[in-house]
Order: structure tokens, then C-alpha cells, then sequence
């Protein structure tokens, strides 16, 4: 079985009790392997050196073939961090910095986020963070040579115009930041007129209880993976739709490194289904998928070197919420795929190398009546636990 085949064997740890795929893709059953039940403990809780002194040890006494597959295995995992590696290396601003109009943007949104967390506290310090308004003064400048007038100057401007308005409500006059403002006003400010305004909202606890609290329980209980469709077709108008509830979701610095393509041309469709291979059996029915990404221009230090895994996973669950709430049904369709299949996948469709792909979703109107598989849930006591200090 080819690593595309099932979802089930994307997970090749030892001792899971699974089938499982190894690094080449084929898929060996785990209880024909002979059993390392002390190693993760071992590995969790010693030092690198009592570690390596086990591996050692117990490596003469493991049997070559045991010794040589590891090896074999630990190499193809090394390939594939790798290549985790050099795009993290590549794409994001871990190393280069500043280069390119996205990465200008994550910038400018850096910044200005800054300001506009600072203003939405309960007591703001009037003067506070003007290193990062003088930040982002700089940021929009190079911005507007490199990159013109666009949503994201006009933001960063909104946002310099409400930091310096409350300043002065505050009694704190910031002549260097008026004289700013006046200069961006004459370059920008009739392309800004209307678009969103930067700084913070007030709210009451009665309009966020109107808006927010109603009870979700079936909302949450009758979302489950779909995979039998009916043959009406999903319209654009409904994805563009999800695709915008979904950019409400939370992201590091409100850096939004989520993407979405849309493939809905036949070909496309199966072409898609056939590299991801987890829609066996379902797949003919199957008439849109969406291929969440996240892009590592977002990115900035090697601290955030898996953020792109969080802030698209994150996306990606509120877009199928989002479908849900439409009457749509999906269902998910893993990406833990090799550089190989990342790569022709990428090379296909035009995928951009900078953005990682966080999974498939298969798309599609509910047939009359279907059967989902029941996917029990662990109980609560599994899943929610109180840390206590005695
Ligand atoms: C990241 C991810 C990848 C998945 N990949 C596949 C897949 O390749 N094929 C498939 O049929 N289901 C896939 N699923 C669906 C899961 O099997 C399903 O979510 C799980 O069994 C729970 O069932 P439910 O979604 O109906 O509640 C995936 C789910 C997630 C979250």
C-alpha cells in the first residue's frame, strides 16, 4: 500500500498499534514487528549521552536487520526534516528578512498589531510603544515605495492616525509622529477613504452576548466528516463565503498566513485526489476540494519555525466549520506527505514553494441520506485534566 492510499497510515510510530507506513511508503503492520516497549521512556528521560549509551548498548543486542532498518528509516526521516528545513530557511523571515512585498506585509501587520493590542488594554500608558510607532512609520514608508497604495498601508495609516489620537486624548502631543501623518495624508489618504478603519472598537458585554452566546451543541454534534456527496455542485459564491467566516480565526500577530485554492474543474479534482490518495472510494463523488495552506513568509524566527502547522490548523477547523454552517459537508484529507508528493503536488497545481499545505478538503452538497462512521470520543476525563499543586 502506497503512503496515498489511507489517512490511517500516515502515522509511523513505533509501538502504536496501528498499521503503518514506513519512510518509502509501504505499509507494514506493527504486530509483526518485534516490540521496543522501553525505548520512548528512555528517550523521554535520560540525558543525550545515557540515551546514545542505550541505543549503543542495545543496538548489539538488537538483530542487524532491526538495526539496519532503523538506520534506514532514522536517514529518510533526516531527508524529509531536511526539507522542512530549507523551506523554513527559505521562505520565512527566520533568516532572510524583509525581502519580498508578503514579507513586507507581515511586517507592517507586526507592527501595527502592536499598537493596536497596546490601545485595546484596560489602561493603556499614554506615550506607550512609540518605538514600535516609529517602527512602523519606517515600515510604511518603504512599504509605499516598494509595494504602492494598497489595504495594508491604508490599515497601518488608520492605525498610526488612532495611536496618535489617543495619545492626544491622553494629553500626550507626538509632534514627530503629526509631522508623519501629514506627509502619508497627502500620499495616501484619498486611496484610504472608506477602507477599514485601524485601532480599536468598543464593545459592550450585551452586544457580545447578543451576537456570541447561543446554544452551538447540535452545530458542534452534527459536524462529522462526509464522504458520500449529492451531485449538485457547490457554487464559488458558497466557498467565498466559508473562505470569509474563516478569516475570523485567531492568527500569531494577526499575520493571517492562511491560503485557499479552490479546485473545482473535473481533471484538477481528480488529479488532486489521486496525489493525496486518502478518498478512496469516495472520490469519483467528489466534485471540490480545497487545499488549505499557510505561507512562511508569515514567519519570523526559528521559534516559529512549525506556526504555520497552528495558525493553519487553526484555519482550516473554522473553514469546515464555516462550510458546516453553509449545509455543506466535507471532509479532510490528510497532507502528511513526503517532500516527493509536497513537491509534484506543488509543481501540478502551481502551489506556491513558501506556503505549506495543511490538508485537502473534499467539498460537497449532502446527498438525500448518507451514513457517517460513529468516531467515538475519548471520555472527558482523557481530555480535560486540572492540573492541582499539592
Ligand atoms: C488532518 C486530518 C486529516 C484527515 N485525513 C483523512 C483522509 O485522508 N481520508 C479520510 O477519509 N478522512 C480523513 N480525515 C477524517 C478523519 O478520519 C475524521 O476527522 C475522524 O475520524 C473523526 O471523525 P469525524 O470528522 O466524522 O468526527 C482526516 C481528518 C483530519 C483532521
Amino acid at each position: 500500500m502506497s503512503e496515498h492510499q489511507d489517512h490511517a497510515v500516515a502515522d509511523p510510530t513505533p509501538g502504536s498499534g496501528m498499521n503503518t507506513a514506513s519512510p518509502s511508503g509501504e505499509c507494514v503492520a506493527l504486530s509483526a514487528q518485534p516490540c521496543v516497549p522501553c525505548e520512548i521512556g528512555v528517550q523521554e528521560s535520560q540525558s543525550l549521552v545515557a540515551s546514545l549509551k542505550h541505543r549503543v548498548i542495545s543496538g548489539f543486542l538488537r538483530s542487524p536487520y532491526l538495526m539496519l532498518r532503523s538506520w534506514r528509516w532514522s536517514f529518510w526521516l533526516l531527508r524529509e526534516c531536511l526539507y522542512d528545513f530549507n523551506r523554513v530557511r527559505r521562505y520565512s523571515s527566520a533568516v532572510h528578512f524583509g525581502d519580498g512585498a508578503e514579507k513586507l506585509k507581515v511586517l507592517l501587520t507586526m507592527a501595527y498589531h502592536s499598537l493596536e493590542k497596546g490601545m485595546s488594554l484596560r489602561n493603556p500608558r499614554p506615550g506607550f510603544g512609540q518605538q514600535h510607532a516609529r517602527t512602523l512609520v519606517a515600515r510604511l514608508d518603504r512599504y509605499l515605495t516598494c509595494c504602492g497604495v494598497d489595504e495594508h498601508c491604508a490599515v497601518s495609516f488608520n492605525v498610526l492616525r488612532a495611536y496618535a489620537e489617543f495619545n492626544r486624548a491622553k494629553g500626550v502631543s507626538l509632534p514627530w509622529l503629526d509631522r508623519h501623518l501629514e506627509e502619508f495624508e497627502k500620499r495616501i489618504a484619498d486611496a484610504c477613504a472608506g477602507l477599514h478603519p485601524g485601532g480599536v472598537k468598543p464593545m459592550t458585554k450585551n452586544q457580545f452576548l447578543t451576537a456570541a452566546k447561543r446554544d452551538l451543541t447540535g452545530f458542534f454534534e452534527s459536524r462529522c466528516s462526509v464522504r458520500q456527496y449529492s451531485p449538485e455542485p457547490v457554487t464559488v459564491q458558497d466557498i467565498e463565503r466559508a473562505v470569509r467566516l474563516a478569516q475570523k480565526t485567531p492568527s500569531v500577530c494577526n499575520r493571517q498566513s492562511a491560503r485557499v485554492w479552490l479546485l473545482n474543474q473535473p481533471q484538477d479534482v481528480r488529479d488532486a485526489l489521486s496525489i493525496q490518495g486518502g478518498a478512496r472510494g469516495f472520490a469519483e463523488e467528489i466534485g471540490t476540494v480545497l487545499v488549505v495552506t499557510s505561507d512562511l513568509a508569515a514567519f519570523q524566527s526559528s521559534g516559529e519555525r512549525n506556526q504555520c502547522w497552528i495558525d493553519g490548523g487553526l484555519f482550516a477547523m473554522s473553514l469546515i466549520y464555516a462550510l458546516h454552517s453553509l449545509g455543506l459537508v466535507s471532509c479532510s484529507l490528510n497532507w502528511s506527505k513526503s517532500r516527493q508528493t509536497d513537491l509534484q503536488f506543488k509543481e501540478r497545481f502551481g502551489v506556491p514553494h513558501a506556503e505549506s499545505i495543511i490538508l485537502l478538503l473534499s467539498v460537497g452538497n449532502p446527498a438525500e441520506s448518507f451514513s457517517v462512521a460513529q468516531s467515538w470520543r475519548k471520555p472527558l476525563s482523557e481530555v480535560l485534566r486540572t492540573i492541582s499543586h499539592k
